[in-house]
């Protein structure tokens, strides 16, 4: 399928591709938290899945790799049941029946699950199924996506739920 291996070349070159065919003009949305979760998003799911809330966010599992770090065995259950309710095709729907013809997505290095260290990186596997899904049901609908390299290896920013790892210092 050409939208996934764009995907994949965009992800190891590092850089955002627009895949397929660009509108002319675009009116879109951003599917954020899905396969990036950032929980300031959705507290309350946050807090059902599993996570916590405290107020120095390094010091609890308010991220992506704390979450997989505290939950190894059921944190890709957990996962898989939030990007298929998160995001799927009811959404798809609303977004074509709103007239928006794009979406951004979010994603983090870990999706290539290749590029993880298991011995000291923790990130849930299965995104790319879930992206693939998504990425076929936009396609059904004619709706244009660009695919974003939000989270980098090694935490590319303090303090940001947006890189997986809330962290007081980025790691090298
Ligand atoms: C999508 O997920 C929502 C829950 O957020 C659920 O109510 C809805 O039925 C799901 N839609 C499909 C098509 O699975
Ligand atoms: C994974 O990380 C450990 C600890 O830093 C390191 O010893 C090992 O070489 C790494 N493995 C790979 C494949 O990079």
């Amino acid at each position: 399928m050409r939208l996934s291996l764009l995907s994949l070349s965009a992800l190891f070159s590092g850089t955002a591709v627009i895949a397929g065919l660009m509108p002319s003009k675009i009116y879109g949305v951003n599917l954020g938290s899905w396969l990036v979760l950032e929980a300031w998003m959705l507290p309350q799911e946050w807090l059902n899945m599993g996570g916590e809330s405290c107020s120095t966010c390094s010091s609890c599992i308010a991220s992506e790799f704390p979450f997989a770090q505290a939950f190894p065995d059921t944190v890709d259950e957990i996962f898989a049941e939030h990007w298929n309710t998160w995001f799927n095709q009811t959404d798809v729907d609303t977004i074509q029946e709103l007239g928006l013809n794009t979406v951004r997505i979010p994603m983090g290095y870990w999706i290539v699950e290749q590029l993880v260290n298991r011995t000291v990186e923790f990130y849930p596997r299965g995104g790319m199924v879930a992206l693939i899904q998504g990425l076929g049901q936009l396609q059904e609908a004619g709706i244009s996506v660009i695919l974003d390299h939000h989270a980098l290896p090694g935490v590319q920013d303090s303090e940001q739920m947006f890189t997986g790892q809330y962290v007081l210092y980025p790691r090298s």
